[in-house]
């Protein structure tokens, strides 16, 4: 169960070697989380990220999970609620993609949307039915600014992402009042494996800054947490312009 500040002591992550995603189990851990489930696709990076969680104190198992897999996530995932109640579900896989190449390759950006949509539908639902059937928990997800308004610059993850924004606000609405709570999380850019080597966008942050932003979301029980915060002024004012000017931002 949730402590009263909010602190789950289970926690599952979709997406099992995301760079965000184990800053903020490490953050958990060292709050109260002591169950971790990581869920992705079976790799020695995924093994080693639960070895080093291990030496954190927390008894961590792994489970093979596939986002563009959807069809297996009502079985693999069931069997971890099986196991026992999950405070947190941290909805953290996705794919960049890589724009350039993916508007002359139709099938690349397929897989794009489906990592970051639809797999994130699948998982998402049998993630919700499960928290709900519990009564209780937190459903985490890893949304992005991209998702705020698509730019030329990578609007397949930026629509793909938008997607998931929409679908994670409307599932949050759906649980209102049952006990289980949606907290969107929309961060910037974030210097992880999966922003390396691109340039840097301004009010660039950390994964850690990510996982001190979710601690501080679930203690207050949000709905939408922003990182950093500066961001949602940024983007309600970005949202509004024209497209003509918004064309022609160096965004
Ligand atoms: N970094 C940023 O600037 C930024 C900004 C806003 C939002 N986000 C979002 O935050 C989340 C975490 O990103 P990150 O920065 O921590 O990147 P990361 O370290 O590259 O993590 C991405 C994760 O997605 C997993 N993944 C990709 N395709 C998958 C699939 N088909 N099935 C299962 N897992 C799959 C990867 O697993 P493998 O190890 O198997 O590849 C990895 O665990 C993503 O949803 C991302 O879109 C990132």
């Amino acid at each position: 169960m949730k402590d009263a500040f909010g602190l789950p002591q289970s926690l599952l992550v979709l997406g099992g070697t995301s760079e965000i995603a184990l800053a903020t189990a490490r953050r958990l851990i060292a709050r109260r989380t002591r169950t971790v489930w990581l869920a992705g696709r079976p790799s020695s990076g995924l093994d080693e990220a639960a070895e080093k969680l291990r030496g954190l104190g927390a008894e961590v198992r792994t489970v093979a999970f596939d986002a563009l897999d959807p069809a297996a996530h009502e079985d693999t995932l069931g069997k971890v609620f099986a196991e026992g109640d999950v405070d947190m579900v941290l909805l953290a896989f996705g794919t960049l993609g890589d724009q350039a190449h993916d508007e002359r390759d139709p099938q690349a950006a397929v897989r794009v949307a489906q990592t970051n949509y639809t797999g994130a539908v699948s998982a998402g639902l049998v993630c919700a039915s499960a928290l709900q059937a519990q009564g209780h928990g937190s459903l985490v997800v890893l949304s992005s600014v991209a998702g705020e308004r698509a730019r030329r610059a990578n609007f397949i993850y930026g629509s793909s992402k938008a997607g998931l924004d929409a679908f994670a606000q409307g599932l949050g609405d759906a649980l209102y009042g049952t006990g289980v709570h949606v907290m969107v999380v929309r961060p910037g850019f974030v210097r992880t494996r999966m922003t390396a080597g691109l340039p840097e966008a301004p009010l660039a942050t950390t994964p850690e800054a990510v996982a001190a932003a979710v601690e501080l979301g679930l203690r207050r029980r949000a709905e939408t947490v922003w990182v950093p915060g500066t961001l949602r002024m940024v983007m309600s004012a970005l949202r509004h312009l024209p497209r003509g000017v918004f064309r022609r931002l160096p965004v």
